[in-house]
């Protein structure tokens, strides 16, 4: 197997500016000891729509929807595309939005394969539009993968132009769900919304806390995170940098104290990337314009360079 990055610098999901700069702080982090990272997998960049960030956004519950539909897609082919070629794509992306074009990706690729997901991430990503509290879709990933509007809780008032952009959004790759809500494990969620809650509840989906990180270890909850996917033919693992502590840096959009350490993400990854079946890893949300001295950067890029030389080894 061999790797390739994909670069995408959008923000336009966040609800804070600044996380599009995340991929060339990475970059910056890299710089003297492991000058060379950047230049061994032949980065592919998938071209944003940021411009639109000079606008007012246009629908309320679902904001710059236009463009995260467009990047989504980008994103969605770019990783089909790599993914046909039997390569295996490290996804380096600002807003966390990107997930679900990564996920359409994979399914297109390969759409009689089982996909599950590994979501270390202190949120739960699982809005629609007719729950988001912010209208921000970065919130909003797993619902897009899931096809799920959850119109069970207490709904937002949604233009008709909202719903039908919602519809081509779940539409990425293909129509309807790329996964079962089962086949979800979270790490570290710890700030939700009570729709967030009921799904969660409803699918019976596994979080591994901070705590129970820190209880069992991370070899055990790795172990624990892959036996719920053991019916799953492909895991996907997503890495929302806001999992780790805020005593680490703030410098993402949406912080949330007590959240993983260094030290349990990057051994977390670095575990779970050797079973065979992962198929893409992403890291999202490290924003430079919030931090200081380039911490979250700095820490983030230890854990794909980690992460990565993991991969390899096992391959
Ligand atoms: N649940 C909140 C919302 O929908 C926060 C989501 C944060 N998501 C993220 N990828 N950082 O606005
Ligand atoms: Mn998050
Ligand atoms: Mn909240
Ligand atoms: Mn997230």
């Amino acid at each position: 197997r061999k790797i390739r990055l994909v670069e995408v610098r959008s923000e336009l999901a966040a609800g804070t500016r600044g996380a599009s700069l995340g991929i060339d702080a990475m970059k910056v982090a890299s710089l003297g000891k492991h000058s060379d990272f950047f230049l061994r997998f032949q980065p592919i960049r998938v071209k944003n729509e940021n411009d639109l960030l000079f606008q007012e956004p246009k629908f309320k519950n679902a904001k710059y929807g236009e463009g995260v539909f467009t990047v989504l897609k980008r994103v969605c082919d770019a990783v089909s595309d790599l993914r046909a070629e039997g390569l295996f794509p490290i996804v380096l992306a600002g807003d966390h939005s990107t997930a679900a074009g990564t996920i359409a990706g994979i399914k297109k690729a390969d759409p009689d394969k089982r996909l599950g997901a590994i979501w270390i991430d202190a949120h739960a990503d699982f809005h629609s539009p007719y729950t988001t509290p912010s209208g921000n879709m970065h919130g909003m990933p797993l619902a897009m993968a899931t096809a799920t509007d959850n119109i069970e809780c207490e709904q937002n008032d949604i233009e008709e132009e909202t719903e039908a952009l919602w519809e081509r959004i779940k539409s990425i790759g293909m129509r309807g769900p790329k996964m079962k809500p089962e086949d979800i494990v979270f790490i570290g969620v710890r700030d939700t919304e009570p729709e967030e809650d009921y799904l969660i509840k409803k699918h019976g989906i596994k979080n591994f806390t901070t705590a129970e990180v820190t209880e069992k270890g991370v070899q055990q909850v790795s172990k624990e995170a892959m036996e719920i996917l053991k019916d799953c033919d492909q895991i996907y693992i997503s890495f929302d940098v806001d999992s780790l502590d805020t005593s680490i840096s703030v410098g993402t959009g949406t912080p949330v104290p007590e959240g993983l350490t260094k030290e349990q993400a990057l051994e977390l990854n670095i575990e779970l990337i050797k079973d065979k079946r992962v198929c893409c890893w992403e890291i999202v949300e490290v924003n430079p314009t919030l931090d200081t001295e380039n911490r979250m950067a700095n820490n983030a890029f230890e854990i794909l360079e980690a992460t990565t030389a993991s991969l390899i080894q096992n391959f």
